[in-house]
């Protein structure tokens, strides 16, 4: 079993050069199934949620060449089969995304129930609501989803709810659609944005992608022959901006685009940070314990969900009384036991926890229990005073590129181990 070992406290500082961003990055490359010809996608993170999304493809009839580990070619003409490996596609949650892509190049599809984080119920009646919709019949049975469709037909679709992953899957179904579908209280994400513009470089005609309303005007085909690059990750940004704080520290984010960090910067400022923005690069500072303060997640541009535990870890150590809403998930607060284990004082009920701040947190054996409380207990261990192990660290490798390199880069005293 592998683990990281943490020895701190270590005051983080230099330059971090963040990674493209997962949760775009797996939504880009089942977007390729919709591409007849071939296409390169640049800024890949390096990590396993990537390499598995990659294979699927391949099982799927794609041919990718790998330029460098960042840099992927994909020729997606001959596509062979319609069903999608289960053993693969219920490794992570994104794999859903292969409905829609399929729907609209193949018409037909069938993939095992999507895997993942486990923080809650994760239902997909939106996807199935918006796919019925534009004309598919979608059944759900024994663990598989069935989609079929003759030729889908734009309309208009309004979600009941705001959903990063229904958005983008109903967007990749319109894209090759007959006629216009409209999207109404769409997400509005960054990586939903990098969705559209990827297709849109590929022929699509993609609108609005950014705000509540999208508008997708159907095409006959998607040409590939084009080069696109990953949005850099504005969760990878966040993590190392929290981790500056928790631990004092001093760090420049290179490659980020800091108007995505706009709700982070406003609570670091609160907390008592300091925050100088370069548009493409970010420099987060702190020299006192910080301040409390009250979070409630919400979907974009509001405070992440996926930045929550890592922002609990400073409040952990912050003076005074924190309390924490989570909007998005009902069990997101999983990773408050691992951080009492090492002395913060967090209590949760349901979807609110208090924060009572310590002034130290102390090493101790804990278990990442999803890929964020992963990152947020990296950034406790460092904090903290003595050695902190790590576990169950196949939920970071899914999400985080080289997790261990990057803050050893900028001090930490972090190694991976292998134990019997
Ligand atoms: C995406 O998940 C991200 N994953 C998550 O990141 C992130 O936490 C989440 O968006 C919110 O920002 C990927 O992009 C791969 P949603 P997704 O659909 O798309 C409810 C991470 O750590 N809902 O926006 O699955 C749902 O239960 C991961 O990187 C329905 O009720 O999230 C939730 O309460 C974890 N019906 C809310 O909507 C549906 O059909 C938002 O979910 C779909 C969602």
């Amino acid at each position: 079993m592998e683990k990281l070992v943490v020895t701190g406290p270590t005051q983080l500082k230099g330059e971090v050069t963040i990674s493209g961003a997962k949760n775009a990055a797996v939504a880009l490359l089942p977007a390729t199934l919709l591409i007849d010809g071939v296409c390169t996608i640049e800024n890949l993170p390096h990590i396993s949620d990537i390499e598995i999304s990659c294979t699927i493809l391949e099982k799927l009839g794609a041919k990718i060449t790998w330029n460098d580990k960042h840099c992927i070619t994909i020729d997606t003409r001959n596509i062979t089969t319609t069903k999608a490996p289960l053993d693969l596609t219920s490794k992570f949650r994104a794999s859903y995304y292969i409905i829609g892509s399929m729907l609209g190049r193949k018409g037909e599809i069938e993939v095992g129930m999507p895997g993942g984080c486990k923080l809650g119920a994760r239902p997909i009646d939106q996807h199935i609501k918006g796919f019925e919709a534009l004309g598919a019949t979608v059944t759900v049975e024994k663990g598989k989803i069935y989609g079929k469709a003759k030729k889908l037909k734009g309309t208009s679709i309004y979600m009941d709810i705001v959903s990063v992953g229904a958005t983008i899957n109903v967007m990749l179904a319109a894209v090759l659609a007959k006629g216009t579908t409209t999207i109404d209280n769409a997400a509005k994400e960054p990586h939903i944005v990098d969705v559209a513009n990827f297709l849109n470089t590929m022929g699509a005609d993609i609108r609005g992608a950014g705000t509540d309303v999208i508008k997708i005007n159907g095409v006959e085909k998607l040409h590939g022959n084009a080069t696109y690059s990953v949005v850099p990750d504005q969760i990878e940004a966040g993590t190392f901006m929290l981790a500056a704080v928790a631990t004092r520290g001093d760090l420049t984010l290179k490659n980020c685009i800091t108007k995505h960090l706009e709700s982070i910067t406003a609570k670091i400022i609160e907390v008592g940070g300091n925050v100088e923005d370069y548009g493409d690069s970010i420099r987060v500072w702190c020299n006192k314990r910080p301040n409390k303060a009250n979070i409630k997640t919400l979907p974009y541009p509001g405070f992440p969900t996926d930045l929550q535990p890592q922002m609990g870890v400073v409040l952990s150590l912050a003076n005074g009384t924190s309390v924490i809403n989570e909007s998005i998930w009902e069990s997101r607060f999983q990773y408050t036991d691992e951080l009492n284990k090492m002395g913060a004082k967090i209590t949760a009920q349901g979807k609110t926890a208090f924060f009572e701040g310590v002034k130290k947190l102390y090493g101790a054996p804990v278990y990442s229990t999803d890929l964020r409380a992963g990152a947020a207990l990296v950034i406790a261990g460092t904090a903290a005073q003595g050695e902190t192990d790590i576990y169950n660290l196949q939920h970071i490798d899914r999400g985080y590129e080289d997790i261990e390199g990057k803050f050893r880069k900028i001090g930490a005293n972090i190694k991976r181990v292998t134990e019997e």
